[in-house]
């Protein structure tokens, strides 16, 4: 059965903990795209180049803690608006959406550019303030040397270059249901994400 769920937002929106439940919940695959992007920062940053990096790009370099720090993540950020590396990590993404027993994807354009014709489309969003409280948090309950103003501006300027690029910019698709979580608990986040995934479900039979 192939059933993908594209789930798009901004940074620190939640999307990687709805997709995580999803995940979960239906017993689906999960593939944070966000990890593509900062394993070529990452690399980059070591004096990569990156569209070579980009298309040479493994799997297992995915599996890195150190990709969570906020210098990798504005790096992903700036090689993500090259139109040569985000076509290098097409394939990857689209054979991981078409994988038999169903696959969540969460990123900025998994609804829009890799995966237009998913079963299920969720843009998960929230407020910059409410979502960089929640990135320092997380960062500094890691041991991160961060401030809540140096948080929020880095979410800002992410949001800012993630949204104005002229390839696969971070906007919702016209069919996503839209899943603003500045006011909810992760819970019902998650609730409602489920909801319409199984609604989608049963639709499909
Ligand atoms: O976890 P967070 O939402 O902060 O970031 P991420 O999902 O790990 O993505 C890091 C950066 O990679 C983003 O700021 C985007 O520039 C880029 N990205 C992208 O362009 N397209 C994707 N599908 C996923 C991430």
């Amino acid at each position: 059965m192939i059933f993908t769920v594209a789930i798009d937002g901004p940074a620190a929106a939640g999307k990687g903990t709805i997709s995580k439940a999803v995940a979960a919940h239906f017993g689906f695959a999960h593939l944070d795209t966000g990890l593509l992007y900062r394993a070529v920062g990452a690399k980059v940053l070591a004096g990569g180049e990156p569209v070579a990096v980009a298309r040479a790009l493994d799997p297992v370099d995915l599996e890195d803690d150190s990709l969570r720090t906020p210098a990798v993540a504005q790096a992903a950020s700036e090689v993500a608006v090259i139109a040569d590396v985000r076509s290098a990590l097409v394939d990857f993404q689209r054979k991981f959406a078409a994988r038999d027993g169903g696959a969540v994807l969460d990123g900025r354009d998994i609804g829009t550019v890799i995966c237009p014709d998913a079963a299920v489309k969720l843009f998960v969003t929230a407020s910059a303030e409410c979502r960089a409280d929640r990135r320092y948090k997380e960062l500094s309950g890691k041991g991160l040397d961060v401030t809540s103003e140096q948080v929020l501006a880095d979410v800002r300027e992410r949001d800012a270059r993630d949204s104005s690029r002229a390839t696969a910019p971070l906007i919702a698709a016209d069919d996503a249901v839209i899943i603003d979580t500045s006011d909810l608990t992760i819970d019902a986040a998650v609730a409602r994400a489920v909801a319409v995934v199984e609604a989608a479900k049963r639709a499909v039979g």
